[in-house]
């Protein structure tokens, strides 16, 4: 969502901030801005849609050493040059960047507008402007605590006062704020991404810090006022994943990614020898799981769908009761929190918003969550009692490949050492111990099936809507197969349980809306070709992705695509690639802005 970039130093501040917004871009947005700071004055630019518009309208060059930027992804106020952040106050002399919500901006405005301040965008960020303006006598950090001791709601500022040039203040409570410590120079970003490159140590604020940044110096300050050290910690962001390298889009680059990702998230953790796997970071005694009778995952998309994999993984493995819930119903669902029931929190980014709160409700009622978190440092994985972290690397791309493959990896291995606790033997713990250490091959093998699927993608991108339909532990990589299609080509798809079709969905098939069957050699293939057989009585076109080479799967077939065959457990991890590669041929073919799709951001800050 939204990105913030600061930066105080010997830089030219113009450079660093373009470099910071184009680096935070893949958050997806609708608009930027920077604010610079040169001779005691501030001058902001902004403007709507791609930072190459930005760019024709920030000086080249600028003697400017300090300044603010941001990309803005619409909440409140449409999409326009104004809307866009940064929010000067009226004498120009303060300018502000901000991620989040204000939720009693309303009051606020109508306070400051008695006063005589005038508002000239439709944002709430921007009473916090005019708020600090309300309360700026001599000390700038004292305006923003005051300012912020006003406000209801989440937010991650930066703040730049012209009269005090070699400031740059701080501010996180919600909205995720990070420090980047250089040498003689001082950054701030809404994720590390923004300075990647630039600086290589960084400080994370907690919630209700604060900051006041010199070139040289960083203090930070808590909810009460009082200074606090912070840990120094090492950027972990290599620069390498933020460019795309050889690949026209990172969309593409990070399907390529994942027999190396799920290396990355298997390296160091199986047992070969005792058939289990072994997971650092849960801070949890295995005894304590002896315990626990029933698993509830917490997510959103498509961490939502991974965990749906996971829950059936950790059915089947530990017999232990497991239900995903989806986190933006389950914080407001007054949720039944006991002693018996582990929550698992998923979340790529560890910054959705509606996965924290639900969280934050879980914790307050005594429950215990652990976290299964991609991003290092973020406020999901620092708010959870343990977890694990799935080491999928940074994710570029707005919509979810690697991450959500490596989300299935590491829960299954948490779902083994469970069902190793209780009734999976040796024998069946070794198997699946040996599976899983060849998944990055296979994983490897199933990517050459990208030109097949191209051309299939080609012969059906004009399709009137498409079904995704699988059984079993296959039906989430369904339905994350049509939010895949959805959310980059903007086609209309639908994924449901094949065993559900003749119950409602069975009435949208004909030849212009093609079926995607999921079909694994296990417990569901005969019901799966029975129902390819309904769809084709009605002359639906199926597309069969399968592990199998069943005559009949071919003759039914309008495309027959195959993949390697694997333990069914495990077979989501190949099943998805040819989903993947169908989202991205058929939003090629349409020509969609595929790394960044309309109306999306990578990182859902806001419930
Ligand atoms: C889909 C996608 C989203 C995210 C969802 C949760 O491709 O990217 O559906 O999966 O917004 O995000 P995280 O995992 O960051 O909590």
């Amino acid at each position: 969502m939204c990105g913030i970039v600061g930066y105080i130093g010997p830089r030219q501040a113009v450079t660093v901030l373009m470099q910071g917004l184009k680096q935070l871009e893949y958050r997806g947005y609708d608009s930027s801005g920077v604010s610079i700071l040169n001779s005691g004055s501030i001058k902001t630019f902004k403007k709507i849609g791609k930072l190459h518009n930005l760019e024709s309208i920030v000086p080249e060059s600028s003697k400017a050493k300090s300044g603010i930027g941001h990309t803005r992804w619409a909440t409140h106020g449409k999409v326009t040059d104004v809307n866009a952040h940064p929010h000067t106050n009226k004498s120009g002399k303060i300018s502000l960047v901000h991620n989040g919500i204000i939720d009693n901006y309303v009051i606020l405005k109508e306070e400051l507008e008695a006063k005589g301040y005038e508002f000239i965008s439709e944002t709430d960020s921007e009473v916090l402007v005019h708020l600090i303006d309300s309360y700026l006598k001599d000390d700038p950090k004292e305006a923003v605590r005051k300012a912020l001791k006003r406000v209801d709601g989440t937010y991650g500022i930066a703040v730049l006062f012209s009269d005090y040039p070699d400031q740059l203040i701080g501010a996180r409570n919600g909205s995720p704020l990070i420090v980047g410590v250089g040498e003689g120079e001082m950054f701030l970003g809404s994720d590390a991404t923004a300075f990647v490159g630039m600086s290589k140590q960084a400080i994370y604020l907690d919630d209700g810090d604060m900051v006041v940044l010199t070139s040289k110096s960083y203090k930070t300050y808590n909810r009460h006022n009082a200074e606090v050290e912070k840990e120094l910690e090492d950027v972990k962001i290599d620069s390498t994943e933020t460019k795309k390298g050889e690949f026209p889009h990172f969309f593409l680059k990070e399907i390529h990614e994942q027999p190396e990702a799920i290396r990355r998230a298997i390296v160091g953790r199986l047992l070969p020898e005792f058939g289990t796997a072994k997971l650092g970071g849960l801070n949890l005694e295995k005894r304590d799981f002896f315990d626990i009778k029933r698993i509830h995952i917490i997510a959103m998309g498509s961490a939502y769908y991974a965990g749906m994999v996971a829950a059936n993984t950790i059915e089947t493995l530990a017999r232990i009761p497991a239900q995903v819930f989806d986190a933006s119903e389950l914080r407001y669902s007054n949720p039944i929190v006991d002693k018996e029931t582990l929550f698992l929190a998923v979340s790529q980014s560890g910054e959705t918003a509606d996965t924290i709160l639900a969280v934050k409700e879980i914790q307050n009622k005594g429950g215990i969550v652990l976290g299964v978190v991609n991003s290092v440092g973020s406020t999901l994985a620092r708010l959870t009692h343990g977890g694990m972290y799935i080491h999928a690397g940074q994710e570029v791309s707005v919509a979810s490949t690697k991450a959500f493959s490596n989300q299935i990896t590491v829960m299954t291995l948490f779902a083994l050492v469970l069902g190793r606790m209780k009734d999976v033997p040796l024998s069946r713990g070794k198997e699946l111990i040996e599976q899983i250490s060849t998944l990055p091959e296979k994983v490897e093998e199933t990517l050459k099936c990208a030109s097949q699927i191209e051309e299939i993608a080609n012969k059906y991108k004009n399709s009137q809507s498409l079904l995704f339909l699988a059984r079993g532990i296959n039906y989430p990589i369904a339905l994350e197969g049509a939010l895949k299609v959805k959310e980059v080509s903007y086609l209309h798809a639908e994924g449901f349980s094949a065993g559900g079709l003749k119950h409602g969905p069975l009435a949208l098939v004909c030849p212009e809306t093609p079926s995607v069957f999921i079909i694994t050699e296990g417990e569901y293939f005969e019901k799966m070709i029975g129902n390819i057989q309904e769809v084709k009585a009605r002359n639906g076109k199926a597309i069969i992705v399968t592990t199998s080479n069943d005559k009949r799967l071919i003759d039914l077939a309008d495309e027959y695509v195959k993949i390697p065959e694997i333990d069914e457990i495990l077979s989501p991890l190949l099943t998805i690639i040819p989903m993947q590669f169908f989202s991205y041929y058929i939003s090629l073919a349409l020509g969609r802005d595929i790394d960044q799709p309309r109306n999306l951001a990578k990182s859902v800050t806001t419930e």
